[in-house]
């Protein structure tokens, strides 16, 4: 068996039409695993269907913003060995500028969204023995930036949610961690129009890159960290938030 060897075990990913979530779709079957992937945009979705290796996949559109689509979510998988929540946008928001709207839209798909979808899963007797559930933070929480009140929330929040998590399933072995990158490459930034002021991003954008001293991610390095968390390799780790993206400066 070699190194984070995935064989044998089935996992969800959510968000996996784009960025990490398609990252590490691709990594996760490239280490023989078998992998549910869930997005919204369901052209986008089958690119990364077609680019997995092997031909056990599964592949489930939801909009995680619908109660009911995360119910036939839920349904619709197989029982699973892991889940990375990797569903997430930024909508950046001055705090001077925050409305309920704002609130709710940045928190329904950043933290309802996942919390809900677990509850589901765990009450469907879905989530194996010795599982592992992975939660996509963001160094946001401790580093705030211009706008970035509400994303930064709602990841705090995600956060002691998997600690939780983490607590009430230790009992069966079952572990919870999450992983805070800093900037990494995706569309997430490079599209930001569809969710917020694009200029807001830039600004901030710019002002974060002069704080990277091993430069900005890429979705492999994230997707490598996912690969380790998801395998048995990791199984002394649980309840904790893996920083990614070095010392920022
Ligand atoms: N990129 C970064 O710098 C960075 C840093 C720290 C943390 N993160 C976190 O990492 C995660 C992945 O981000 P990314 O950079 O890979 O972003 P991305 O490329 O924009 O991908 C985001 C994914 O979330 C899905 N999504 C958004 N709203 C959804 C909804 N209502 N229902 C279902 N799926 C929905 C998107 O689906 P569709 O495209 O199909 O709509 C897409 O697959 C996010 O949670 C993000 O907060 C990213």
């Amino acid at each position: 068996m070699s190194f984070c060897d995935l064989k044998g075990k089935t996992i969800l990913v959510t968000g996996a039409s784009s960025g990490i979530g398609r990252q590490a779709a691709m990594q996760i079957a490239q280490h023989g695993g078998k992998v549910v992937i869930s997005g919204r945009n369901p052209v986008r979705l089958k690119e990364t269907f077609e680019s997995l290796s092997g031909d056990v996949h599964q592949m489930i559109s939801a909009d995680l913003l619908i109660e009911d689509e995360i119910d036939l979510l839920a349904e619709a998988i197989p029982a699973l060995n892991g889940i990375v929540h990797c569903a997430g946008i930024v909508g950046p928001t001055p705090v001077k500028f925050i409305r309920q709207e704002d609130v709710e839209r940045l928190f329904k798909i950043n933290y309802e969204a996942p919390v809900l979808l677990s509850g589901k899963i765990l009450s469907r007797k879905k989530l194996l023995d010795d599982a592992s559930v992975i939660f996509l933070s963001s160094v946001a929480t401790k580093y705030p930036y211009f706008g970035g009140a509400l994303y930064g929330s709602a990841k705090a929040a995600l956060e002691a949610y998997s600690q939780s998590l983490a607590l009430e399933l230790v009992g069966r072995g079952i572990r919870s961690n999450c992983l805070s990158p800093g900037l990494v490459n995706t569309p997430i930034l490079t599209d930001p129009a569809k969710e917020g002021n694009p200029e807001i991003v830039e600004d901030s954008i710019k002002k974060y890159l002069q704080k990277y001293p091993h430069g900005i991610g890429e979705p492999r390095d994230v997707a490598n960290a996912i690969i380790f968390l998801l395998s048995d390799e990791s199984r002394w780790i649980s309840g904790s938030n893996i920083p990614m993206g070095g010392v920022l400066q």
